[in-house]
């Protein structure tokens, strides 16, 4: 950048000749105006002379000027710290009503007024900056070739130093401060609002209501019964949940739900899995070990069960080993056996987390 009403004509780049001039020193006159466009009616008229704003010859209204953007600035550090206290203070399901829009969450709109009050202010404020109390002459921009020659480069910098000086940050400490708060805890929703990533799941999916003695019994899931080992049919699949826990409580539904397939024994090529099992009756996780979905897709002819999300598919014979897909472990296995009566029962919890392999790993 170039401002060539600083350079004397001895001192311009001969390169320089084509771009606009100033007005601002040794502007033509009105004769020479007149002489210059009858000779190139396309000539470039300069820029116009400087005219100093009242902040420039005033004092008292420089300072008042520097408080109006203190003040934005502080309003805007205010409303980010109104964003932080509308997170915590205002319980998430109160709505409010409001003349068009109707109801509206409470939170939602006072996160969307206290942001955008915030984010408005410290505009506000570096555009009143700028338009009042810093340099607004006008310059000419000289273009470059994209790597400026050493001197030119060392323009640049004490150029860039002089602006800094030219826009008062540093004798104005009054901006400055206000302007660091307000650029500090803007950083401060993104810090918040992190806390609606958890919570944790912590050590939750590591038991299921198969721990439990009283629910041990395997219950059909469509009837609601409990299964005899001798009405699970070869080929046939079935899907249960533990006996008497809340089928309302979906996390314990969802965390302890099971199908099962009877196999030929010959069949079993794992041992764990045969040894697991009840006479060729085989009880699975019904959760993906991808992201979660429960599974339910059963080939007979191959015995590979598959997960309609994204089409993991394991192997029934092989102690639910993936075969194909995203999966990364196998489904786990729930250690089954009769009781007295003939009914399959659990023999204790899954013997490592049900669903997604991340939980395995927390
Ligand atoms: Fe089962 Fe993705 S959730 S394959």
């Amino acid at each position: 950048m170039t401002d060539e009403r600083e350079m004397t004509p001895d001192q311009q780049d001969p390169q320089q000749d084509h771009l606009p001039q100033s007005a601002g020193h040794g502007a033509p006159g009105p004769t020479q105006d007149l002489a210059h466009a009858e000779a190139d009616p396309f000539a470039d008229p300069g820029l116009p002379a400087h005219q100093p704003r009242r902040t420039d010859i005033d004092e008292r209204a420089a300072r008042r000027a520097e408080r109006q953007v203190a003040s934005l600035f502080t309003i805007s550090a205010l409303a980010t710290v109104a964003f932080c206290v509308a997170y915590f203070a205002i319980p998430k399901e109160d709505a409010l009503t409001l003349p068009l829009f109707g109801d509206v969450n409470a939170q939602t709109f006072a996160f969307g007024v206290t942001l955008g009050a915030a984010l408005f202010c410290l505009g506000a404020g570096a555009i009143h900056w700028a338009r009042t109390l810093m340099t607004d002459e006008e310059i000419a921009e000289e273009r470059h070739p994209l790597r400026s020659p050493e001197p030119d480069r060392q323009a640049a910098i004490a150029r860039f130093e002089q602006g800094v000086e030219e826009s008062g940050i540093a004798r104005r400490p009054l901006i400055r401060r206000s302007l660091l708060g307000a650029l500090g805890v803007l950083a401060l929703p993104a810090v918040v609002v992190l806390r609606d990533l958890g919570p944790l799941p912590e050590k939750k999916l590591r038991r299921t209501a198969w721990a439990d003695e009283e629910h041990r019994q395997l219950v059909n899931h469509n009837t609601g019964e409990p299964i005899k080992a001798e009405d699970v049919t070869v080929g046939s699949m079935l899907f249960a949940h533990p006996k008497g826990i809340d089928p309302d409580d979906l996390d314990e539904m969802a965390k302890s739900a099971v199908l099962l397939v009877r196999l030929e024994p010959d069949d079993i090529k794992n041992q764990r899995e045969k040894d697991w099992g009840h006479e060729g009756i085989v009880c699975f996780s019904k959760i993906c070990t991808h992201v979660g979905c429960p599974v339910g897709l059963y080939e007979q002819t191959t015995h590979h069960l598959l997960c309609p999300c994204h089409q993991s598919t394991f192997d029934m014979t092989d102690g639910g080993k993936v075969v194909f897909g995203p999966a990364a472990r196998s489904l786990p296995q729930l250690a089954i056996t009769v009781d007295t009566d003939g009914y399959l029962t659990a023999r204790g919890d899954f013997a490592e987390p049900v669903g997604p392999s991340f939980w395995e790993r927390g």
